[in-house]
């Protein structure tokens, strides 16, 4: 252990400090009543500031994010998050603002959520937005409560099953069952597409509609798309895009024309904000035209969501314009691309053809089993990942493969960070060929190596102990 590892607690010696103030600054606390005033002096720890200065910024060099390295993060799209936008949600006039001040004073940060309900709409195909969610689920939630106004609206009110496909990500049946819908799953071909002739069975006249991501979360694009969005529609229900996954699409597809009636975006992710550690986030709701009479009847947020992030979004699009945002999605398909075929002679693919955004590979396809020594397997590729510097793709998941690996590389990487990234898995998996056991023990660099995950999981020690 290094000695700044120590915790700041220990590092705490009597009577030093990192502040001098003037002796009697400030009047003495004289009318607080007996019973509200401390006993004993506040059990901080009596450090200077150099002690304090060198403790976070250790801390903050254990953690790892994109500012410090590559970060394949399947489905999470942790993109490089331009600087500039940062400094525009600094603005003094838009950090000072209050949602609850006079409407005269607010009149720029109006402009701002008018001009981002243009800008997505012309990205989407949606008709108008609602910016009050604070996430992607939240999003979620919010465009099914719509989409089931909708159907009461017009009297229709035994439609109360939501068709969610199995590659769905979690939220998607989580956030159905949140809304009081029954979830219905329909299963996916072999080519990882949804099975269409499982679906026709299931559009009943109690479905409210369907969720979909495209691509889905396998990366791959939904082709039969046309003729899924016919059949809902024929059946009266309505279609959800959950497009957290829209990174590839911006400025080449719209999820309005391919027949969605509702979607969010996760402006966090696709619209480069940084997020991770839970946020904050921005899931703003987009609906076709037939369902704009809804949008008054839900309200998911105090006031109008999370400002600073649609900021930075609205900068974000204003920077690149048109034609550079439809280059996000190129380069982030052609990054894609260019690691999968680079690796598929040592990673299983199981699905083989051009992927969007990001794709899956289901392990090692020599993953180094003999004897009595186990195979090493998804979660000791992604540990020993972290030895060299990287950090670990998304494992198992989608649940449709047992040793699911999932790498989205983004656009804002360039050709010798990915080159280097894939040498790295490269020597993984030769080393998992010759000696799994250097995986299983892995990571061997990292301030903290592999934890007893179940121990931390049943038992955390979520504070600091004196003497753990
Ligand atoms: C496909 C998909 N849908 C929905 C979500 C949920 O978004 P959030 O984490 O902002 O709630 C994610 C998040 O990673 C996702 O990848």
């Amino acid at each position: 252990m290094k000695y700044y590892d120590k915790l700041i607690f220990e590092c705490s010696r009597e009577g030093r400090c990192g502040y001098s103030l003037p002796r009697n600054a400030f009047p003495a606390a004289g009318e607080l009543p007996a019973a509200l005033r401390r006993q004993a002096p506040l059990a901080l720890p009596q450090v200077s500031e150099p002690d304090v200065v060198r403790h976070y910024t250790n801390l903050s060099q254990m953690n790892f994010g994109v500012d410090t390295g590559f970060y394949p993060l399947g489905s999470c799209t942790m993109k490089y998050n331009p600087k500039i936008n940062e400094e525009m949600a600094a603005l003094q006039g838009f950090q000072g603002l209050h949602p609850l001040m006079p409407a005269r004073l607010t009149e720029g940060a109006c402009k701002v959520y008018e001009e981002m309900d243009k800008a997505l709409a012309a990205i989407t195909g949606m008709y108008k937005f609602t910016f009050a969610p604070c996430a992607g689920a939240h999003g979620e939630l919010t465009g099914l409560m719509l989409m089931r106004q909708y159907h009461i609206n017009r009297g229709d009110l035994k439609r109360t099953k939501v068709i969610v496909p199995d590659s769905a990500h979690g939220t998607n049946p989580a956030s159905a069952a949140v809304c009081g819908l029954e979830v219905v799953e329909v299963k996916s071909l072999a080519n990882g597409r949804i099975d269409v002739e499982a679906l026709k069975p299931l559009l009943t006249d109690e479905v409210a509609g369907i969720m979909m991501t495209n691509p889905n979360t396998l990366g791959l694009f939904e082709t039969e798309i046309g003729t899924i969005a016919a059949l809902v529609h024929a059946a009266g229900g309505l279609l959800y895009y959950d497009g957290a996954n829209m990174n590839p699409l911006m400025g080449v597809v719209r999820p309005g024309d391919m027949g969605f009636d509702i979607m969010h975006l996760n402006l966090h992710k696709t619209f480069s904000t940084p997020h991770g550690g839970g946020g904050p986030g921005s899931g703003p709701v987009g609906v076709a035209r037939k369902l704009v009479d809804c949008l008054p009847a839900i309200r998911v947020s105090a006031f109008h969501g999370n400002f600073g992030v649609i900021l930075r979004a609205y900068a974000y699009i204003l920077a690149l314009g048109q034609e550079h945002l439809r280059k996000v999605g190129q380069y982030a398909v052609l990054s894609a691309n260019y690691i999968k075929e680079s690796l598929k002679d040592v990673y299983k693919l199981p699905i083989e053809g051009v992927c969007k955004h990001e794709f899956v590979f289901d392990g090692l396809i020599n993953d180094g089993a003999h004897d009595d020594v186990p195979g090493a397997t998804t979660l000791d590729v992604a540990k020993r990942l972290l030895d060299y510097g990287f950090h670990a793709p998304t494992i198992y998941f989608p649940l449709l493969f047992h040793q699911a690996l999932m790498i989205e590389p983004t656009e804002t990487e360039s050709k010798e960070t990915i080159d280097a990234f894939i040498e790295v898995m490269r020597k993984i998996a030769a080393e998992a060929a010759q000696d799994p056991n250097i995986l299983h023990d892995a990571p061997h660099n990292t301030p903290i190596s592999r934890p007893d995950e179940t121990t931390a999981a049943r038992n955390p020690i979520l504070k600091y102990q004196e003497n753990s």
